[in-house]
């Protein structure tokens, strides 16, 4: 706890930078001086124009998009896009393949099996809890795409880095770990996250498309379910989610001008990472449930002798200041999340409060 603030490692809505919180504090009332908030004003307007151009163009710069790609933000969270990647690029009997890695792979498996669509489970780690990252995949070269979640915010399992699919077009579901790291975006035909844990508030979700992507939408869809609608209007066909837009474009004014950029954001994760990995490899008290070549930068999940010591570590650590170190309620344990907002310094300060809870109870 600091200045009254809890050490905040929630799996989302999670933690936002604090300079974040304050700058939307400080002009909440009177934004850029048109004496009305934010939240108060057109997304017609010239002020809320800005905020959407602006955090598109940093979206780019971020990822180093090329003008192949469009920047857009969509309502429904990241489980809509469950259901419109296939509606949109799955017509007749074209398939897809798919990576199950856990929960959300399965939820995104099932919304494109609920429209009938044609898919393919080509590779899945369910055989031992989804504890890692299948390698050494065969893709089918047919397929539209390719689905993987890249980051298992349940399971606490990440890809390293991303397979190599021919001329398949990768399709990922990067909510718990988009603009978390470098990568490699030509590989990627579509990425989606919702943006309440790395980049924002919940209430939209990030839609990043290549045009060759595009170019398949078929006119037939609902105009409200199709991306070509998100993209031939900037994202405000209809009113957009202007608040969680505008706090998305400060969090990612942050990363470029107070973290300078991803390649700096990358190594600070990793070095939380490696402080609270390190905490738990060096104990036979805490057990970490991922394989460690699979292991989430983002998710840190682990388990204590037996659940009894698990429940009175996260009521202790509540105690102490940190929050959210509860596993999911379908798998239990514990989890660190540490997205971008959570500092080092609360990671080394959980890493302290872990070992000072061992000695004591271990
Ligand atoms: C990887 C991943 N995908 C999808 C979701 C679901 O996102 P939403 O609640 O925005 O639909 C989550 C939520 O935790 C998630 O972690």
């Amino acid at each position: 706890m600091k200045e009254n603030r809890f050490y905040n490692f929630n799996p989302g809505p999670a933690a936002l930078p604090l300079s974040v919180l304050e700058e939307i504090k400080d002009s909440f009332l009177n934004y850029k001086g048109t004496g009305m908030s934010i939240t108060e004003i057109s997304h017609r307007s010239k002020s809320f124009d800005d905020v959407m151009n602006d955090a598109v163009s940093r979206t780019k710069r971020l990822l180093k998009l090329n003008d192949n790609f469009h920047v857009l933000f969509c309502q429904g969270g990241a489980s809509l896009q469950f259901c419109m990647v296939p509606m949109n690029f799955l017509q007749g009997d074209r398939s897809a393949d798919y990576v199950n890695t856990g929960t959300w792979s399965t939820k995104a498996i099932k919304e494109a099996r609920i429209q009938g669509k044609q898919i393919k489970v080509v590779a899945s780690s369910e055989d031992r809890n989804f504890s890692y990252i299948p390698q050494n995949i065969q893709f089918s070269s047919d397929a539209v795409y390719v689905h993987l979640t890249s980051n298992n915010t349940i399971k606490g399992t990440q890809w390293a880095s991303f397979p190599d699919t021919g001329d398949v077009p990768l399709i990922s579901d990067m909510s718990s770990d988009i603009m978390s790291r470098t990568f490699d975006v030509d590989k990627f035909g579509l990425i989606y996250a919702g943006a309440q844990k790395n980049i924002g508030p919940a209430g939209v979700c990030m839609v990043i498309i290549r045009n060759d992507l595009l170019e398949m939408v078929p006119d037939t869809l609902p105009s409200m379910l199709k991306y070509t609608t998100f993209a031939s209007k900037n994202s405000m066909f209809n009113t957009p989610p202007c608040f969680a837009i505008y706090t998305v474009q400060l969090v990612l004014k942050w990363l470029e001008e107070t973290i300078g950029g991803l390649e700096k954001m990358e190594e600070i994760n990793r070095q939380k990472a490696d402080c609270i990995y390190k905490t738990i490899d060096s104990s036979d008290f805490y057990k970490a449930t991922a394989d460690i070549d699979s292991r989430s930068k983002m998710n840190v999940t682990f388990r204590l002798p037996n659940e009894e010591l698990e429940k009175t570590f996260i009521a202790k650590a509540a105690e102490n200041g940190f929050a959210g170190l509860k596993g999911h309620r379908s798998v239990g344990g514990c989890r660190a999340s540490i997205y971008n907002a959570t500092t080092l310094e609360a990671t080394e300060a959980l890493s302290d409060f872990m070992k000072t809870f061992e000695r004591e109870n271990g």
